[in-house]
């Protein structure tokens, strides 16, 4: 069967196959598919806000058409993204309009879709500065505004070094993990990245009852164990209680969050990093999305007392909008992480300055902190802040309205989230179910010490305040009409 691509009727798997495309042809059908593909997107992104954001079930089962057999013979690139376009974009979740409060997902603001689309056009491997200056530069830039909005000295973060940017925020408290097991090992004699951890002197973890799971993921993939930990007990809101923390020493790694994943509270980092620093204790802060209220000088005061820890692991995917999979460790003992993370072969080849594959747990990767330095340029400290200040507003209106209308909030309302209980377990559950079919918006259900609730995150760069009244309105009649 011989399928057509849009241009000049030329096949251009087959014609490669027999080596007979011309480059100029090669360009010419590139330029075609990505016009075809920009058509799509944009058709995608303009029809979204008058789309359930859940997709429909027909869509989900229209996805079949995509997962037959492998053909045998070659299809054409536009028919495979127009394929993509009918059956895919129908079955996706609508992230980009402003009513998704599932998880802590944002969007994607237009600097960072616009720098994806390059990235992957330049198709460049960030891995050594050799294979690509331009990704080598921009992360190492992106990493050092990180740090600064973050609050962090100056040693830290800046030109890249001591930083990384990984798919997330598992994997950059994975970096920063990997980097406190290194640092405490070698003050003990012991080099963890020759010898392992067979036989080596123990490290004590501390966290708190309510780490996010991810931290506990990535101890469990360093060897350091997902249960053998200490858990600190905490308060109604989730933070860390002074009054129950374990003796610190030097052999430990204590972990802190800013930002719980349910209700957005702080571990109170300012009445436990000092006296922790004096024992020697690594402090590690998981601060996935929470940390960066330090941008924003209304939410800073939050932050405060985290810009004394060793490492911190953020995303970029959360609250800054850079789109998918970008996240940000910061290491203050840079050659801690260096030593965790670098590599060496003989046809690596290695500059003076920093290479990319000393920071990171990967070799070969994409470009994704040239997308993390375009979110960032374009929208600068006020529009960092901008972001924190509005979704967080957003958060405390949805509260608001909640509560006006008789349901119970079960948080501080302190950033972006919120957790909201409908009554019974059964009647929360099936509100949430409702909401999702309504398709308004779209919230999970989670259990919060105990309790299930619905819990909103406004995290979108996209959410307005229309955005806001219509959910609100859609869940108050969702809730008011669910009997059970
Ligand atoms: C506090 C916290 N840490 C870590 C993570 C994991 O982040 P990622 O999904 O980017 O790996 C999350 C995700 O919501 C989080 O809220």
């Amino acid at each position: 069967m011989e399928i057509q691509c849009g241009v000049a009727g030329v096949s251009i798997l087959s014609e490669i196959k027999m080596g007979h495309m011309s480059f100029e042809l090669i360009a010419e059908t590139r330029a075609a598919l990505i016009a075809q593909v920009a058509g799509y997107a944009s058709e995608y992104l303009t029809g979204v806000d008058g789309r359930a954001v859940a997709p429909s079930t027909e869509a989900v089962a229209g996805l079949a058409a995509l997962c037959g057999a492998l053909p045998d013979g070659p299809t054409s690139a536009d028919a495979v993204v127009e394929m993509l376009h009918r059956y895919g974009s129908p079955a996706t979740t609508v992230n980009s309009a402003g009513r998704y409060f599932g998880f802590v997902n944002g969007g994607m603001v237009p600097a960072a879709l616009g720098a994806a689309m390059l990235v992957n056009a330049w198709d460049n491997n960030a891995g050594l500065r050799v294979l690509s200056p331009v990704a080598a530069e921009l992360e190492a830039t992106a990493i050092g505004w990180v740090a600064e909005l973050l609050g962090l000295d100056a040693e830290v973060g800046r030109g890249g070094i001591g930083g990384a940017v990984v798919t997330g925020a598992t994997m950059a408290n994975f970096c920063c993990l990997a980097a406190a097991r290194y640092a405490i090992l070698e003050r003990a004699g012991w080099d963890v990245e020759q010898d392992g951890l067979f036989g080596a002197p123990p490290i004590t973890v501390v966290v708190g009852e309510e780490v996010h799971s991810s931290l506990v993921k990535a101890l469990g993939m360093l060897g350091l164990g997902r249960n053998r930990v200490i858990r600190v007990p905490v308060d109604g809101q989730g933070r860390m209680r002074v009054d129950a923390l374990p003796h610190l020493d030097a052999n430990t790694i204590l972990c802190l969050q800013a930002g719980n994943v349910n209700t957005g509270a702080f571990d109170p980092a300012a009445a436990i990093c000092p006296a922790a620093r004096v024992a020697g204790t690594w402090i590690h802060v998981d601060g996935a999305f929470g940390l960066w209220a330090a941008a924003s000088p209304a939410y800073k005061h939050l932050t405060a007392g985290y810009e004394l820890a060793d490492s911190w692991a953020t995303d970029g995917h959360k609250w800054p909008n850079v789109g998918y999979d970008c996240g940000v460790a910061l290491v203050r003992d840079a050659a801690a992480l260096k030593a965790a993370m670098s590599i060496s072969a003989a046809y690596l080849v290695q500059g003076e300055a920093r290479e990319p594959s000393h920071y990171n747990p990967e070799l070969s990767r994409r470009a994704r902190g040239v997308e993390l330095w375009a979110a960032l340029r374009s929208l600068g400290r006020a529009g960092m802040a901008g972001i924190v200040e509005r979704t967080s507003a957003h958060a405390r209106r949805f509260a608001e309205g909640l509560r006006a209308a008789g349901f119970e909030v079960l948080n501080d309302v302190v950033i972006n989230q919120v957790l909201v209980s409908f009554g019974t377990p059964e009647r929360t559950l099936a509100v949430v179910a409702g909401l999702q079919r309504e398709g308004t918006c779209w919230c999970a259900a989670t259990v919060w010490q105990g309790r299930t609730a619905m819990r909103i995150s406004v995290s979108s760069w996209v959410t307005s305040e229309a955005d806001v009244e219509a959910s609100l309105g859609a869940m108050v009649r969702v809730a008011t009409g669910t009997a059970v």
